[in-house]
């Protein structure tokens, strides 16, 4: 639009303009807009926002940012703060967000009757949007299914010098890890953590496909990855990927006793000092409904959370 803008041309017409434009008439509304901040690192958010404009006329302003930049920018901010929506996976996250006072609790029985109970915050702070397992990947052509039916089996010498994770630093590990200490304790978590570190293919690099990669080029048999990383190379019809793709296969494994496979939320919340609380709720609200979450579960391999919307066939 300013292509060829030639500034005293333009601005002589536009100053010239101002004098004899007519005042506005009663109040113009504002645009109607909502702020959200987003560690999300997925590309089907765009298009969620995309749908949400379309369905709304409400724009979707997103301020992206790593964990720690998000959650120090909130702080810093404080009352000053644009944030309308904050939108973050991993339940740990969404529990510091809500200690820190980032958020406000909310009431919508759209979100009541989307989001099942145990996967929002009890004070209505926050509620999860999808879901992720923390899985093993392994390899079809080595390991039988009964081999990895536990997070206990990737411990025990069947697997020494062939397991794949990346870094302790990772949330997704830590978030693993953090239940396996709700669940059974320290010590014997200490001794899980101990029993990886003893069976590790090579030291830890790379994120949760790479660990794939890995082990479609022969360096391992197993890998602790999320589910959606999985149904992503299992659809990926590049020929980089298709050496792990020729191989893998997913294990849910139990965490122990009569406990399933460990999953964690992607979700969101109502920013403490949101100017467009509305305009938050509506976006939530959408993203919980049917249209949304069949788009996280098709678009990004993320399980659904609210029932009657299927999973990814992949997955
Ligand atoms: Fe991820």
């Amino acid at each position: 639009m300013f292509k060829n803008f030639h500034f005293p041309v333009a601005l002589a017409a536009l100053i010239a303009a101002c004098g004899t434009q007519p005042e506005p008439v009663g109040n113009v509304p504002e645009p109607q807009v909502v702020n959200v901040y987003s560690h999300r690192h997925y590309d089907v958010d765009k298009q969620l926002f995309a749908d949400f404009e379309e369905a709304t006329g409400i724009a979707v302003r997103v301020i992206d940012a790593d964990d720690d930049q998000l959650l120090s920018r909130l702080a810093a901010e404080g009352p000053n703060s644009q944030a309308d929506v904050i939108l973050t996976s991993d339940a740990g996250r969404l529990g510091l967000c809500k200690q820190a006072g980032f958020l406000q609790p909310v009431r919508s029985e759209v979100l009541d009757a989307n989001v099942p109970k145990h996967l929002r915050d009890a004070e209505h702070n926050w509620y999860g949007l999808s879901m992720r397992a923390r899985v093993i990947a392994y390899d079809k052509n080595r390991v039988k299914p009964t081999e990895v039916a536990s997070y206990d089996a990737l411990t025990g010498p069947r697997f020494k010098g062939k397991l794949l994770v990346r870094s302790s630093e990772n949330t997704y590990n830590q978030s693993l890890v953090a239940a396996m200490i709700a669940h059974f304790g320290r010590e014997k978590t200490l001794d899980w953590c101990k029993g990886i570190v003893a069976n590790m293919a090579r030291d830890p690099k790379g994120g949760d496909t790479d660990q794939m990669l890995a082990i479609g080029e022969g360096l391992g048999e197993v890998a602790l990855v999320n589910s959606y990383y999985i149904g992503k190379l299992l659809t990926d019809t590049t020929s980089a990927k298709q050496k792990a793709r020729d191989v893998i296969a997913v294990s849910y494994p139990g965490l122990g006793g009569s406990t399933g496979t460990h999953v964690n939320v992607s979700g969101a919340g109502v920013a403490r000092h949101a100017n467009n609380k509305e305009n938050a709720i509506k976006l939530i609200e959408f993203l919980s409904s049917d249209v949304a979450q069949r788009v996280f579960a098709e678009g990004n391999m993320e399980f659904p959370v609210k029932s009657g919307v299927a999973a990814a066939p992949a997955l």
